[in-house]
């Protein structure tokens, strides 16, 4: 099969090659996939790298997204999905180094579900890490009809989805961006409101959002650079789900005020969630695609032989939405 793979961490354009590798097979429990399109996110950035990953292997093909069709299914898999069209995750995760940067991919039935018509297949590859993230940080809240729910960088790939799960559970949902073009795209997600955090005060936007109640759910990418703000906003037994903290690794938790205000924080890396938090969100994914309505963001499309320029578009800093690779092409 073409694939794309690297045995060595370093830049995009040094380390990715390009060229033939040998046709993956479906193994007990497994399902091969012919791969349409392949998602890029951050980490799979960070993995080829070396930013806090080591070389997962002697030779990795990278990505852990993706979308196709179903064409062979080995022994004890279910055979209704052979033909189907279907969207998968940690391709590139946990263990496996043969991820979704390629013609094939042959990995456990259960990362795999089918992908309803509403989605296209270049869709399908932005759902993997993004929704299934977004999906767990909101979740972390229990029962947000009616609440009040903070997301941070709601223009992202995962806080885009974030607004999304937030506002289908029924909460009220005030977010940050950085640019009038950015607020419109996370409005168009569902927010109620979105505050510029470069020129605004978030807090007093938070405050007033929240008429003085407090937040009751917070979905955060940045929790070193947030948290200090945060913990005053938040309403008593509030939940904060964080899923990066960019800027500060080791911020200062304000323990007291967290404690007094019964508070829970989420740290939250997706491939390691509680494996029924992870079947959850594939469940709700499907069930929206089904009735319809829920919204994708497609970046760029690039061809398979320049996945490099895919990953170089997602360390750029200036995707909206999921970088994919087109592996037909
Ligand atoms: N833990 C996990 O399982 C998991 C899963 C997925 C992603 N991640 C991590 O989460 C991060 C985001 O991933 P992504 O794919 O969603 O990236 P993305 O599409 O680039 O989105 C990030 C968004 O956040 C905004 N932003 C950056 N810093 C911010 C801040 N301090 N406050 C508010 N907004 C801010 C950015 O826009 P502006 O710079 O214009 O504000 C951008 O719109 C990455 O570091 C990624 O590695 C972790």
């Amino acid at each position: 099969m073409k694939a794309v793979w690297y045995t060595r961490q370093g830049p995009p354009a040094e380390v990715l090659q390009f060229g033939e590798q040998p046709d993956p097979h479906a193994a007990a429990g497994q399902v091969r996939v012919k791969v349409h399109a392949s998602g890029v996110n951050p980490a799979d950035t960070y993995r080829r790298g070396g930013r806090n990953f080591p070389l997962e292997g002697s030779l990795v093909i990278p990505n852990s997204d993706g979308a196709g069709i179903v064409d062979e299914i080995g022994p004890d898999a279910d055979p209704a999905l052979l033909g189907r069209r279907v969207w998968l995750y940690n391709g590139q995760r946990s263990g496996r180094v043969l991820g979704t940067a390629a013609e094939y991919i042959a990995l456990d039935a259960d990362l795999v579900r089918e992908l309803p018509d509403s989605a296209s297949l270049l869709e399908g590859a932005c759902l993997g890490i993004p929704a299934m993230t977004a999906h767990r940080a909101v979740t972390l809240g229990g029962e947000l009809a009616g609440r009040a729910v903070f997301v941070s960088g709601g223009a992202g790939a995962v806080g885009h989805y974030a607004i999304q799960w937030a506002k289908r559970f029924g909460a009220r949902v005030v977010t940050t961006v950085s640019s009038p073009e950015k607020a419109a795209h996370a409005q168009a997600a569902g927010a109620d409101l979105a505050v510029n955090y470069h020129t605004e005060d978030v807090a007093a936007r938070v405050r007033a959002f929240t008429g003085g109640a407090g937040l009751d759910h917070v979905v955060d990418l940045d929790f070193g650079a947030n948290v200090a703000m945060l913990v005053p906003l938040m309403a008593i037994n509030g939940a904060i789900a964080f899923y990066a903290t960019r800027s500060n690794l080791q911020p200062v938790l304000p323990a007291d005020n967290v404690m007094r205000r019964n508070l829970s924080i989420h740290g939250l890396v997706l491939n390691g969630a509680p494996l029924a938090a992870r079947q959850r969100a594939q469940a709700d994914i499907v069930r929206w695609l089904k009735e319809g309505g829920m919204q994708h963001t497609v970046s760029s499309v690039h061809p398979l032989p320049r996945t490099a320029d895919a990953h170089a578009a997602v360390e750029s800093g200036a995707k909206r939405g999921t970088v994919v690779v087109d592996c037909t092409a």
